[in-house]
């Protein structure tokens, strides 16, 4: 692994393929024990969650599980907080349902924050959250992951699904922005 450059930004080598691999068969046996008897629906929230997600629900072939796709969409809102994030694609109803959120980082958890607080509205049994990445000193919203792929620092990081406008989705390691030294 070495260093990459996107729009003129060098990033260097932070978590490899394989040590993502290891992690995301560990957070599949931790559902397939919480979920015992469920049949949880997994909520892959594109783009970025989705080579998380391929993986991760592959990782709990042992239980019955159910996954769909949503996207959640910007707009300028009117309102104090400006961008305002709307729910789409969520076709099947949850009520009733053990749902697991699959995001690919928890930042400042202002996104998912806004997700569960919709979802809660259409009555699910319970909601989970199943994050790759988490930056615990950014959090500004009461957000507590279930699943945790890995705590990082504040710093910005792209591979694996997570892009620097909408590029290097596709690398298969994880890496993180260079400080200039
Ligand atoms: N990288 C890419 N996308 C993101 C990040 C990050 O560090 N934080 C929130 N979205
Ligand atoms: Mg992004």
């Amino acid at each position: 692994m070495k260093e990459v450059i996107y729009e003129g930004l060098k990033f260097e080598p932070y978590i490899s393929k394989q040590n993502i691999a290891n992690r995301v068969a560990e957070l599949g046996k931790e559902i397939v024990r919480d979920c015992a008897g469920k049949t949880p629906l997994f909520v892959c929230v594109l783009n970025g969650a989705f080579p998380f997600a391929s993986d991760l629900f592959r990782a709990v072939e042992s239980i019955d599980a159910e996954i769909t796709f949503i996207r959640l969409k910007s707009y300028e809102g009117t309102s104090s907080a400006g961008v305002v994030k709307e729910l789409i694609g969520l076709n099947e109803s949850i009520e009733g349902r053990t749902v697991i959120v699959v995001e690919d980082i928890v930042d400042t958890g202002n996104t998912i924050y806004r997700l569960i607080e919709d979802l809660k509205k259409q009555n699910p049994a319970e909601i989970k959250i199943a994050t790759l990445l988490f930056k615990p000193e950014a959090l500004v919203k009461p957000v507590t992951p279930d699943y945790i792929g890995f705590s990082i620092p504040k710093k910005f990081i792209i591979g694996y699904g997570l892009d620097l406008n909408e590029k290097a989705r596709n690398l298969n390691d994880i890496y993180i922005l260079k400080e200039d030294k």
